[in-house]
């Protein structure tokens, strides 16, 4: 088979890093701006960065989502029926995580009783789909967070699969994802 044919298409395996290194540094930075003390400057600056990236995030979901439907995906390294399974269950979760995170971030922040906008690297105001609610946020708090490092306990899972792949079963996996 083509090497071509065995791998991720090139625009999966761009948006695949790409969004792989913001999820990391959204991860540092939220954990950061919630439980570091610093001025409230900074804290401002690291909550407007982290909404603008976790919006970009949302956007490039669409885009992988997209490219995921019009290029078929490689056809699964010969492995036990399990393996396969698992790895189509991870995969799942990972876009089910990528969606619920943003989503749960962007309500929260709108129900935040400190009703302040979602103004996306400052070009527009994103629309607020709840009002401010102290109760909602209350919930909306802690899924968010739940969510974010559910995201990553999974990526923990997919590290150590890819080591067992490339090491163990030598099967070069990530030639599939990379370029
Ligand atoms: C938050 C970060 C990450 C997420 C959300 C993620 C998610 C995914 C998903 C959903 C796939 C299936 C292809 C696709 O639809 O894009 C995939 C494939 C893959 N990922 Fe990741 N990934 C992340 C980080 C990493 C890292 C750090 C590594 C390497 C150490 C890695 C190695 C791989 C490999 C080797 C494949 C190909 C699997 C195959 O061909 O069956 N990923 N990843
Ligand atoms: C993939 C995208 C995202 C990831 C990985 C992520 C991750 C995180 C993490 C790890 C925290 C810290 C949780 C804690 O320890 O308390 C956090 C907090 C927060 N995130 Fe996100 N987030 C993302 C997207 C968003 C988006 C799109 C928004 C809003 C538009 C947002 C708004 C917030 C806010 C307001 C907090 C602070 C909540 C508080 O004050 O306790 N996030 N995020």
């Amino acid at each position: 088979m083509s090497e071509d044919r065995v791998r991720w298409s090139g625009p999966l395996r761009l948006l695949h890093w790409l969004m792989a290194a913001l999820i990391v540094a959204l991860i540092g930075v939220g954990w950061t701006m919630t439980h570091i003390r610093s001025d409230l400057g900074t804290t401002f600056t690291l909550y407007q960065w982290h909404k603008s990236y976790g919006c970009l995030v949302a956007v490039l979901l669409v885009l992988r989502v997209a490219a995921r439907l019009v290029a078929p995906a490689p056809p699964p390294i010969e492995h036990s029926r399990l393996e396969r399974q698992a790895a189509r269950a991870a995969h799942l979760a990972f876009y089910a995580l990528m969606l619920a995170v943003p989503a749960s971030g962007w309500l929260m922040a709108a129900a935040s009783p400190l009703a302040l906008p979602t103004r996306p690297f400052e070009l527009f105001t994103l629309p607020a789909p709840v009002a401010p609610d102290e109760a909602l946020f209350g919930w909306l708090q802690p899924l968010h967070e739940v969510a974010a490092y559910g995201l990553l306990a999974l990526l923990a899972l997919h590290v150590l699969a890819t080591l067992k792949h490339q090491f163990v079963d030598r099967d070069h996996i990530l030639r599939r994802i990379t370029f």
